[in-house]
């Protein structure tokens, strides 16, 4: 199956790209910026070149529209202009050009921003989800909007200086990449399936794997500011202090249920995974999973997301 990815040169697309081609799936990305990774056939230009993204479509099987600006592009100086044209505009034109062509399966990539609707991102992503409503509906299109929580990964230099900081980050709750990814695959999965989506089409929200449980979160520290982390990680209580994590941070969980009933997704990353990472790698973190030397430059921003 030959599957479009949009953007698919950032953190997420690379990692789809290396998946889905290790499962036998011919990739073509449409880009700006050139691949991390070689095999997928690269078209470089713009999703606001319509003419652009007509040639990316021929013979595609399904589309991941992944290209956006997001909260990190925000506070590196995009504009509310540059927000709209991308991930609004851009967002027709990938939708426009898949119905033109026939394409019928199509996986967008929204995020639980849209929580904070009168945000220039979040309001960006909901015009998105609302395209592919009047898609879904107006060319039977199958769609499957994802929205995962905030994902940048550990490696990237220029969001977090060290794992640390990324780790700090990610105990708020969070999802890892992986699991993003797997969310997708598993969308691509379900949409290559005989048996049709449930209407409307479904909005499913990705978050990450927690070992804490309803009543760990309801009764967070009983016994005192970071007992539940104790309760859960006591052999690495002293690392993850020494490291500058706080074991007393709550997560913010989110339900997703529906996203288990819908595609199967079970995340896997977890507070556990961190701390095994941390005790591995220490504060340099894993490395990349691919081999892009342009991921580990010195980091330019001091705080995380
Ligand atoms: N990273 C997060 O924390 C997060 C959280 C929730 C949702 N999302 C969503 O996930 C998606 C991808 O996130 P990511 O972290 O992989 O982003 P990323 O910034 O790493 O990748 C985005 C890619 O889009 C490309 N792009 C930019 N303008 C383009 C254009 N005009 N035409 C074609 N490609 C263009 C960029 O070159 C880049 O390769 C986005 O839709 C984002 O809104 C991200």
């Amino acid at each position: 199956m030959r599957i479009l990815l949009t953007g698919g040169s950032g953190d997420l697309g690379t990692l789809l790209t290396q998946e889905l081609q290790a499962r036998g799936d011919d990739v073509a990305n449409i880009d700006m910026a050139p691949p991390k990774l070689e095999g997928a056939d690269f078209i470089q230009g713009s999703i606001l070149d319509r003419e652009a993204v007509k040639k990316a479509m021929q013979g595609a099987d399904c589309v991941v529209h992944i290209a956006a600006w997001h909260g990190i592009h925000e506070q590196q100086g995009k504009t509310p202009a540059d927000f709209h044209d991308l991930n609004v505009t851009g967002t027709f034109n990938v939708l426009q050009a898949a119905a033109e062509a026939g394409v019928k399966k199509f996986v967008f990539i929204s995020s639980t921003s849209v929580d904070d609707p009168y945000s220039v991102y979040g309001h960006t992503k909901i015009l998105g989800e609302e395209m592919c409503r009047a898609y879904a509906h107006r060319h039977g299109m199958e769609i499957i909007t994802l929205r995962p929580r905030a994902f940048i990964p550990s490696w990237n230099r220029a969001v977090y200086e060290d794992y640390a900081q990324w780790a700090n980050w990610f105990m708020k709750g969070a999802v890892h990449v992986d699991d993003v990814k797997q969310a997708v695959v598993k969308s691509i999965d379900r949409l290559q399936g005989d048996e049709p989506l449930p209407e409307p089409a479904p909005v499913l929200t990705v978050d990450g794997a927690y070992e804490y449980t309803h009543d760990d979160l309801n009764d967070w520290d009983a016994e005192g500011p970071g007992s539940t982390f104790k309760k859960h990680y006591a052999e690495d209580y002293e690392l993850a202090v020494s490291s500058g994590l706080d074991p007393a941070r709550k997560p913010k969980v989110l339900d997703i249920s529906l996203t288990r009933d819908v595609i199967g997704y079970a995340p896997v990353f977890s507070l556990k995974s961190l701390l095994a990472e941390l005790r591995e790698y220490g504060l340099q973190g894993p490395p990349a999973p691919f081999a892009d030397r342009k991921q580990q430059q010195p980091a330019q921003r001091k705080h995380a997301p």
